[in-house]
């Protein structure tokens, strides 16, 4: 994962470089760095930990630097410490390069370099490509790197410069992200759009196999065999505020209460009836959903919308899984990949190999230019704006209603369908207005171990989604099952220790969930039920009740997985726990 970024042009680069890394944390925070070029010198600062501590070893540092690079690291290779930190240098200290992604072949690499009697300092892959670029460089910086890119095998984004050349940056993508951003004499790189969202809007998204010459003046792009590319550039919309916590205490927190105004967003975007696919989905003979994480939990509730408003038989396939599956793909099949950032590695690449077999390839992507987002066939937009914090929130209620609008698309009742989805908003509003009753009940379960979340039908993703928030942030244990399910195995689990969080809303199988509760209940285990208001059965049944507004079954996932989102945050916030970095966890992850 990593985050990288780069600067060259007439400003002190050391404070861009700095803005932009804050903004790239969200991508790995285990240590970070930056190289600058002071008096004809490259000036190397690496620390370990968030990107507050290179701040702060920063300061009162005079640092006159127009040009320079910076990273912020999620360890792949070797352990964290400043020595595998980035940036990294060649033995001659000429030549200063950060990378995010992985060098496959970088132990033959190393094994070369050392017997041309190269120092080999670090444990990482990184330092593979600064060694060579060195070896390889004859007086242009362009060429060394064009030279030494056919040795390399893996997934790569780079940035490297050297102040033989002051002012020069050279950038390299090639399966893992990388942007350009376009200013008045002075230019960017970056891992990700959000991060240059202060200095400038004009982006040009890189591809895959493709190196940028960067100087104040201007940007050159080329492919691997150096053939110059023209490529035009997208101006974002993103609203710089909506990038910042604005009063809240956490991103999560932010991003959790902005649903109801991005739903609607989102939902706007496909009420017309513009954007209509050109195929029938009745067509197919199969749809195959593939995702990671939260996405995937979004593409198993999409599942139930498509099986129904469409009637085409739909598979949801952890892309992970897919990847090196032999499930037979082909010209009959849609394949719909699901990703928040558009860069997800697992997510991509099965995508596009089942694009390689013939299927139509639909994306359902945040990120605008992102990689999936121009590999796919087409791409349905959810209009989150950006997420910063680490754990998915709003972009899952955004998935939700792409994939409802998707499903109803060319169903003949498709515009009460739509009629239902655009109620959805107002009535999330009252979800979140209820926020501090789910605080109070979270606080009772700040010191829990484990808990079993369970639901069915279209609340079983909600459960799964439930557990996940809650284990990622608040690193309690948390397992979510179909209810249906827990009486084969996971029902051993319960006593009087083990909370259960039901998700019950009245649905087509209210009355089974509720035979479910009572085996729990059987087995003394502490119910925690999420449903429709005013339940009584629930309320009577449960030790904590959590209700929702009445709405129609099929739309219920927008209201369920709210509370739970509030439940994991409130949990993990009271722990005093770093809800929107959560240890070991990147928001976009570009390796296998
Ligand atoms: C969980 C979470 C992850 C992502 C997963 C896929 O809160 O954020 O599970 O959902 O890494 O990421 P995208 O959607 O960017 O492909």
């Amino acid at each position: 994962m990593c985050g990288i970024v780069g600067y060259t042009g007439g400003k002190k680069a050391v404070f861009i470089l700095l803005e932009a890394l804050e903004r790239l944390e969200y991508r790995g925070y285990d240590s970070s760095g930056v190289a600058l070029l002071e008096n004809g010198q490259i000036f190397l600062e690496k620390k370990v930990g968030k990107i507050r501590e290179l701040v702060r070893s920063l300061w009162g540092k005079t640092l006159n630097s127009t040009v320079g690079i910076g990273h912020t690291r999620w360890a792949t290779h070797g352990g964290v410490c400043e020595l595998n930190a980035h940036p990294h240098l060649d033995q001659t200290g000429r030549f200063a390069l950060v990378h995010n992604g992985i060098i496959e072949n970088y132990r033959e690499i190393r094994d070369f370099l050392i017997s041309k009697g190269i120092d080999y300092k670090s444990e990482t892959d990184t330092e593979a490509i600064v060694h060579l670029i060195s070896l390889n460089y004859e007086g242009d910086l362009l060429r060394a790197v064009l030279k030494s890119l056919p040795m390399l095998r893996g997934a790569y984004a780079f940035a490297v410069f050297t102040p033989l050349e002051p002012g020069r940056i050279v950038g390299v993508r090639y399966g893992s992200p990388l942007v350009v951003g376009l200013g008045e004499g002075e230019n960017f790189l970056a891992s990700d759009i959000p991060a240059l969202l202060p200095f400038t809007r004009n982006i040009i998204p890189l591809d895959d196999g493709e190196v940028v010459d960067l100087t104040p003046e201007g940007v050159s792009i080329y492919d691997f065999e150096g053939n110059l590319k023209v490529k035009d550039s997208i101006r974002v919309h993103w609203d710089i505020i909506s990038a910042e916590k604005g009063g809240f205490k956490h991103f999560m927190l932010k991003e959790i209460f902005e649903q109801p105004r991005v739903v609607a967003d989102t939902i706007k975007g496909y009420l017309s009836r513009d954007y209509e696919l050109p195929f029938s989905l009745k067509d197919f003979r199969r749809i195959l959903i593939t995702a990671c994480g939260t996405s995937y939990h979004a593409g198993l509730v999409g599942k139930y919308w498509l099986e129904r408003f469409v009637g085409v038989p739909v598979e949801v396939v952890y892309a992970s899984e897919l990847r090196y599956a032999d499930t037979p793909v082909g010209r009959e099949d849609l394949v719909i990949a699901i990703s928040q950032s558009g860069e997800t590695a697992d997510t991509r690449f099965s995508a596009l190999s089942a694009k390689e077999k013939g299927a139509t390839l639909l994306s359902i992507v945040n990120v605008m230019g992102s990689a999936l987002s121009r590999e796919s066939d087409y791409t349905l937009y959810t209009h989150a704006g950006p997420e910063i914090g680490v754990a998915a929130t709003k972009t899952f209620s955004c998935q939700l209603a792409v994939l409802y609008s998707l499903a109803v698309s060319q169903h003949p009742q498709r515009n009460e369908l739509m009629d239902e989805l655009l109620k959805v908003p107002h009535l999330m509003e009252e979800v979140l207005s209820r926020s501090e009753g789910v605080k109070e009940i979270a606080l009772r379960y700040t010191s829990k171990k484990n808990m079993l979340y369970l639901g069915r039908h279209l609340s079983y993703p909600v459960a799964l989604e439930g557990a996940l928030k809650l284990k990622e942030i608040s690193y309690i244990h948390a397992e979510g099952y179909p209810a249906g399910e827990m009486k084969h195995g996971p029902i051993a689990l319960i006593d009087e220790n083990m909370p259960v969080v039901v998700v019950a809303p009245r649905d087509r199988v209210y009355e089974k969930i509720i035979s479910n509760i009572e085996e729990v209940l059987a087995r003394k285990g502490v119910l925690i039920s999420l449903g429709f208001e005013e339940d009584k059965k629930l309320t009577q049944l449960s030790k904590d009740f959590i209700g929702v507004p009445q709405c129609s079954e099929e739309l219920s996932p927008f209201l369920t997985v709210l509370p739970l989102q509030l439940f994991a945050y409130y949990i993990a916030d009271y722990l005093g726990l770093d809800v929107d970095q959560p240890r070991n966890l990147a928001k976009t992850v570009t390796v296998e």
